[in-house]
């Protein structure tokens, strides 16, 4: 299994919009998928459709490893399943604090499934937390959404200047644009920016569209209400191209072995 993250510590940027739609993506191309929402506000779940609620909270899932595979619900698309979010996440990282190893506790439970899938995506809450340090711990590479404002812009510098203090791999950080409106000259100049100084942009962006916005009205993926939309053509350019950069094939998919 491959761990992905949508992480980024700014909020509204489309960490959720990009976690859902991509896991609905890897869906349809086959892999085995799993969406873990981790963020106590539970929008993901809600776009999935699925109930956010856990049994016993946020303290019960992360006590014993076999609480995990239990919190699983399927989702109507195939190959999706998703670990719904309940409110007592606001308390993950109190509870992950009286856990032995509390910065590897997330990667230890999600051991228990690895052999059932082929991807895991983490939609996280935009904060930094042990529940943050967790997932920069157990992904494989952080998806980071990053909307084309100096503020956005250099919240990622600091998040790179954070992997270089901690001697963390950089190749696992993988940025994209998301929410361009190419009619605004200072979106178009930042991205030319960033682009020309960070070797590892994706060369994909997701635009700004009321498509994408209407998720929440139809509590679905895009590419499921719109399916050959400007939305669901986007976030197939950006699955394509973060399967590229991560050496993921179309025929990995139902190939990965528990160590993946
Ligand atoms: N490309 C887009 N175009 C237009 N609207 C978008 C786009 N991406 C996301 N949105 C909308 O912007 C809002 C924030 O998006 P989303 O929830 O994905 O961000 P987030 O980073 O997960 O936010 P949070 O930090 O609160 O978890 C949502 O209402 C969503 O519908
Ligand atoms: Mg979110």
């Amino acid at each position: 299994m491959k761990v992905f993250a949508t992480y980024n510590i700014k909020g509204g940027v489309g960490k959720t919009a990009t976690a859902v739609n991509l896991a609905y993506m890897a869906g349809q191309s086959g892999f085995r998928t799993l969406v873990w929402d981790l963020d106590a506000q539970g929008a993901a779940s809600y776009y999935f459709r699925i109930e956010p609620q856990l049994k016993g909270g946020s303290e019960r899932l992360i006590r014993r490893k076999r609480n995990l595979p239990k919190a699983i619900r399927a989702t109507q698309y195939d190959l999706v399943d998703v670990i719904p979010s309940d409110f007592s996440l606001r308390n993950l990282d109190l509870d992950l604090a009286v856990e032995k190893k509390p910065a590897s506790r997330l990667n230890k439970l999600l051991g228990s499934v690895r052999k059932n899938y082929d991807l895991a995506i983490l939609d996280c809450a935009p904060t930094i937390s042990l529940a943050s340090e967790n997932v920069i711990n157990m992904a494989d590479w952080l998806l980071i959404p990053l909307i084309p404002t100096h503020l956005s812009l250099r919240a990622y510098t600091q998040l790179k200047q954070f992997f270089i203090n901690e001697e963390l791999d950089q190749n696992h950080l993988i940025p994209f644009f998301s929410m361009v409106d190419k009619r605004k000259r200072l979106h178009r100049d930042l991205i030319v920016d960033f682009a020309t100084t960070h070797p590892e942009l994706l060369r994909t962006y997701i635009p700004y569209l009321s498509q994408i916005e209407q998720m929440g009205t139809h509590r679905a993926p895009v590419g499921d209400f719109a399916k050959n939309g400007a939305g669901a053509r986007a976030f197939d350019a950006l699955w394509q191209a973060v399967m590229a950069r991560t050496v993921l094939a179309p025929t990995d998919a139902g190939s990965f072995t528990q160590d993946g």
